[in-house]
């Protein structure tokens, strides 16, 4: 099983930070305190998630958590751990950076997409990754968790009946 976390940050999400399946990737490292909060950021491997230094067809399993903030204060904990979007470009930042997830996961790969909708209401970015669709995920909170896979064609109908 192999892993990608294309936007690592501080790994808060993760249960277990270390885990031995998984690539961590973000754009930065770096270590620091802010307004008393230490950020600690540490990817196995630097880069840009819009030009991802991976092959083909590579995880089985990825999950992208980019930047959701268009405006941040300068020296807020906010900017610290999350990062922020370029407020004219993020539509394509983000669409690049699904286009490379879809591009280094497995045929048959699972791509879980997490998004705030504090400043970018979902059904915006949904529009900006188009042709990509979620097969479902959570609706109703503030942060959404949406599964997506690189569909392979079946040979015959997935509801047919052997
Ligand atoms: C929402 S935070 C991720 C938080 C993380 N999932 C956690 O659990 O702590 C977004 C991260 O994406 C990183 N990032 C922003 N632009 C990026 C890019 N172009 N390529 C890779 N990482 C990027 C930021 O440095 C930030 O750490």
């Amino acid at each position: 099983m192999r892993i990608l976390d294309a936007c690592c940050g501080s790994r808060l999400f993760w249960f277990d930070k270390d885990n031995e399946y998984t690539t961590y990737m973000d754009k930065r490292r770096e270590t620091f305190e802010i307004h008393g909060k230490k950020i600690n950021v540490q990817p196995d491997v630097v880069a840009d998630f819009r030009d991802m230094p991976f092959p083909d067809n590579t995880y089985d399993l990825i999950v992208f958590d980019p930047p959701h903030l268009k405006w941040a204060g300068p020296n807020s904990i906010m900017k610290a751990q999350y990062g922020q979007l370029d407020k004219d470009t993020w539509p394509a930042d983000i669409l690049q950076g699904m286009t490379e997830c879809m591009r280094v996961l497995k045929p048959n790969g699972v791509l879980i997409f997490k998004w705030n909708e504090n400043q970018v209401k979902l059904k915006e970015v949904l529009q900006a990754i188009e042709p990509f669709r979620p097969l479902f995920g959570n609706r109703r909170s503030e942060t959404h968790w949406l599964v997506f896979n690189k569909q392979k064609k079946p040979t015959s109908s997935a509801n047919e009946v052997s």
